[in-house]
């Protein structure tokens, strides 16, 4: 079954194209990695599964009637503001609306320790998030978007300056959260993310590429990416590596 299905869409803002023509697929279960440079509409795209942004043509059909759950991008977060962790974790069940002198139910405040619990952040549940690490800051966001216990969850490069051990953790944990929900996740690691996804979709303002294919071709990543990409691999243990070939299809 697809849970989600993206028709010619089209997203410009004023007279720049950010999304052109996209069309794409999500089977419900299904770990998608989204790659593309800077500037290629990642976000766009996201936003538009979202709801968020209305598309200029084409549509978005989302095949589940839960909330998403979304990760934003990092950078847009004011980790400065006074706020505890638990409350940070609480406001994801208000949708963004603050409303001021909003008490909790036991209920959510349950709910809000079992998942800090499973993410192992229930030790920091009192702590201000300007005291925890960009890790430790990233599972706490994760954790807001599944209190309202989503099929789908959207993050947008939630491993963006954290190390590759803290890489590794949020991309083990997004896998365990795979066991029963679909996974959609931007990420610029374009080696590491292949030992955990399904399928990889290659954005550069047209989807250049949407498929379980990881032997991508050289020249696949260089059009999406418009200049030569190096490839990582990662760990020591078996995984599913991103292969470079050139078009003859000879590993280089
Ligand atoms: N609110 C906006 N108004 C005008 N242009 C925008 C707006 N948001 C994004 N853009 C433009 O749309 C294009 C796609 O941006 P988007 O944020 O979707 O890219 P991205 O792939 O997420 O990039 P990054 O990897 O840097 O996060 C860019 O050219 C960007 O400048
Ligand atoms: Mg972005």
């Amino acid at each position: 079954m697809n849970i989600i299905e993206v028709n010619n869409l089209t997203v410009k803002y004023d007279n720049v194209t950010a999304l052109d023509d996209i069309n794409i697929k999500i089977k419900k279960g299904e770990f998608l990695g989204v790659i593309g440079p800077n500037g290629g509409g990642k976000t766009t795209l996201l936003k538009s599964l979202l709801g968020l942004i209305k598309p200029n043509i084409g549509e978005v059909k989302i095949n589940d009637h839960r909330p998403i759950g979304y990760v934003p991008q990092f950078s847009n977060f004011d980790r400065t503001f006074p706020i505890k962790v638990l409350d940070v974790i609480l406001l994801g069940k208000l949708e963004g609306k603050i409303k001021f002198l909003h008490r909790f139910k036991n209920t959510d405040i349950n709910k809000a320790e079992e998942i800090m619990h499973s993410l192992g952040i229930y030790k920091f549940r009192n702590r201000q998030i300007s005291q925890l690490s960009g890790g430790q800051l990233q599972k706490v966001l994760i954790a807001r978007a599944l209190i309202m216990e989503p099929e789908i969850m959207i993050l947008d490069e939630p491993t963006a300056s954290l190390d590759a051990n803290s890489k590794t953790e949020i991309y083990n944990l997004l896998k365990r959260l795979n066991e029963d929900k679909t996974i959609i996740v931007v990420s610029h690691d374009v080696g590491v993310i292949n030992s955990y996804i399904d399928t990889v979709a290659c954005l550069n303002k047209k989807m250049h590429y949407h498929g379980d294919d990881t032997k991508l071709s050289k020249r696949t990543l260089e059009n999406v990416y418009g200049c030569p990409v190096e490839l990582i691999a990662h760990g020591n243990t078996p995984h599913r590596v991103l292969h470079v070939h050139d078009e003859e299809g000879e590993e280089i």
